[in-house]
């Protein structure tokens, strides 16, 4: 079995985690660690913010604020060598196909790579191609902006409805509002992903249909939530419309690999940009998949998107470990998943244009590494993937912030902060970045009993005013949040999710997880329609709920 995913892998395997010298020197290490504190190391070493910071592709990480000290950093980027990391990352890019269960190339960063370069799939340079479905994505969007590509009726577009779920979704409506500053003022771009009908009513509650514009958004074309909602957004147009079905050529495109059943949808093959295999769901915002986006923000600002991921790129490909921003961030999940038993990571953006960041990073991060078997086949007998989870700052801070200062469990947090606002208004943006400063500090310094005493708290009052500090954080500063930025920021996630999947050794590229429901709910979806009562086989429970849903679904 072993040998065998050895050649589907195309690349050697590391020995298993337990069996590795530095994994073992890091668990020997831990108990050291996990007494110390922040304030200690801190006090020990007035140099430490500015020795355990580091600047890549643009971006500066500052992770000082962590619980650990040089001897932990050795033992994390020995970790990384003998994990193969370093051949792990050359088997991405060069094309290997290192997504085994589904025999796939992973080559997002194929997306964002220059014209120039080259980059073999199967001896096929896949660049020129990407570079192709980009201006056919360009003219379009140049199309739509303008105004010269008009519908049915012959009225502009002013509205543009995505309609896709998963990565069809998450990252083009994560980047279309993480860019409103950039977009096209006079036109509104919704996003339709639940098969709940509320979502898709309320999407185009106020729209005239000759002005919109649907761009159905899948890889397969076969998600259930994706076609339910197209075949509605059909009915709504042509009934809006007149009911004439050949308004449907100049209101839906698709975004697909999947041209057969694109065609069988109805949509002109002539209006579909296409994809590759080779780029997973949850990787896929800057390949056809952005049209939104591209049509939101222009494609100059698409394209500088683009740049800045391949700039991160880059610098994942080519920096040493030490001074690497994913492999360092990777590592240090790596740190307090494995060994301080951390189950979560919040993610804290302070920029209310990140809103949806985390919501973004949830399907990437444990879409990605929410695996318990290894590339050999064999149960891990360590955690994986940890919950990444997180709301825009100040925010949080008024919500759930108690817990991560107070609260029994260790919860490692990303800050991420802007030098400038894109809307200066008068002191918020100072307010606001005090706010990033003071939370990182507080949460790693605390306040002692005695510092509460002195302030005149009666004794009773103090250990509730207690902070006790060693909470660990990351700082990422950027000047400004441009498109560029976006992409850096987005790919340094990416590849620090790689960095955690190649020490685990799990495969970070398919989602088998997401089956057994899909499969399910097909199964289940007759049995709620059928007129006649069905014979149920489910067990007592699923049964049950079924029954009460059909008798209780017609009362009203
Ligand atoms: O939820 C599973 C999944 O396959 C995701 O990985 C993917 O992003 C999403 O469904 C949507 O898939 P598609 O683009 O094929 O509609």
């Amino acid at each position: 079995m072993a040998t065998e995913v050895q050649t589907k892998s195309s690349g050697n395997i590391a020995p298993p985690l337990d069996a590795r010298n530095s994994w073992q020197a890091l668990r020997a290490h831990y108990p050291q660690v996990q007494k110390l504190y922040l304030r200690a190391l801190f006090a020990g070493d007035p140099h430490r913010g500015e020795r355990m910071s580091v600047e890549g592709a643009g971006l500066f990480l500052d992770y000082s604020k962590n619980r650990i000290t040089e001897e932990t950093v050795k033992l994390l980027l020995e970790l990384a060598e003998e994990s193969q990391l370093r051949q792990r990352i050359d088997a991405m890019f060069s094309g290997e196909k290192i997504n085994i269960t589904e025999n796939r190339a992973v080559l997002h960063v194929a997306l964002r790579a220059p014209r120039g370069a080259s980059i073999l799939v199967d001896g096929v340079n896949v660049v020129p191609e990407v570079h192709a479905v980009l201006d056919r994505m360009t003219d379009f969007s140049n199309r739509v902006r303008s105004g010269a590509w008009k519908g049915h009726t012959g009225k502009r577009i002013r509205n543009v409805i995505n309609i896709g779920i998963g990565g069809s979704d998450l990252g083009p409506v994560m980047a279309y509002e993480a860019l409103r500053h950039y977009s096209e003022r006079n036109m509104n771009f919704r996003y339709v992903s639940n098969v709940d009908g509320t979502d898709f009513a309320e999407a185009v509650h106020d729209l005239d249909p000759a002005e919109t514009l649907f761009i159905v958004s899948s890889k397969t074309f076969t998600t259930l939530e994706t076609m339910t909602n197209a075949h509605s957004a059909r009915e709504w147009l042509l009934a809006g419309i007149g009911g004439d079905e050949a308004a449907v050529a100049r209101h839906f495109v698709a975004v697909s690999t999947n041209a057969g059943e694109v065609k069988k949808f109805g949509i002109d093959t002539e209006n579909m940009f296409g994809f590759w295999d080779w780029v997973g769901g949850r990787y896929s915002m800057d390949s056809a998949i952005g049209l939104s986006t591209m049509i939101a923000v222009g494609p100059d600002n698409f394209r500088e998107m683009l740049d800045g991921f391949h700039e991160m790129d880059e610098h994942f490909r080519t920096t040493p470990f030490e001074r690497n921003l994913p492999v360092l961030m990777g590592l240090l999940s790596i740190w307090y998943n494995d060994f301080f038993g951390a189950q979560t990571v919040a993610v804290l953006p302070y920029d209310q244009y990140l809103k949806r960041f985390p919501a973004y990073l949830q399907q990437l991060t444990m879409e990605s590494n929410g695996k318990s078997v290894t590339l050999a086949g064999t149960k891990v007998d360590y955690a994986t993937g940890p919950i990444y989870w997180g709301e825009p700052g100040t925010n949080g801070q008024h919500s759930f912030y108690q817990l991560i200062h107070q609260g029994t469990r260790l919860i490692p947090c990303d800050f991420i902060g802007f030098c400038q606002s894109l809307n200066p208004l008068g002191r918020h943006h100072d307010m606001l970045m005090a706010n990033v400063f003071a939370q990182t500090e507080a949460l790693a310094f605390g306040k002692t009993a005695e510092q509460v005493k002195a302030e005149g708290t009666p004794d009773w009052l103090v250990p509730h005013r207690v902070f006790e500090g060693n909470r660990p954080s990351n700082t990422i500063l950027a000047e400004r949040l441009t498109p560029a930025v976006l992409g850096k920021l987005v790919a340094l996630y990416e590849h620090s999710v790689f960095t955690q999947g190649a020490i685990w050794q799990i495969n970070s590229f398919d989602q088998w997880g997401v089956e057994l429901g899909k499969a399910l709910a097909q199964r289940i979806i007759p049995e709620l329609e059928n007129k006649n009562e069905p014979a149920l086989t489910h067990d007592s429970s699923t049964n049950n709920l079924i029954r009460r849903y059909r008798q209780k679904k017609g009362e009203r």
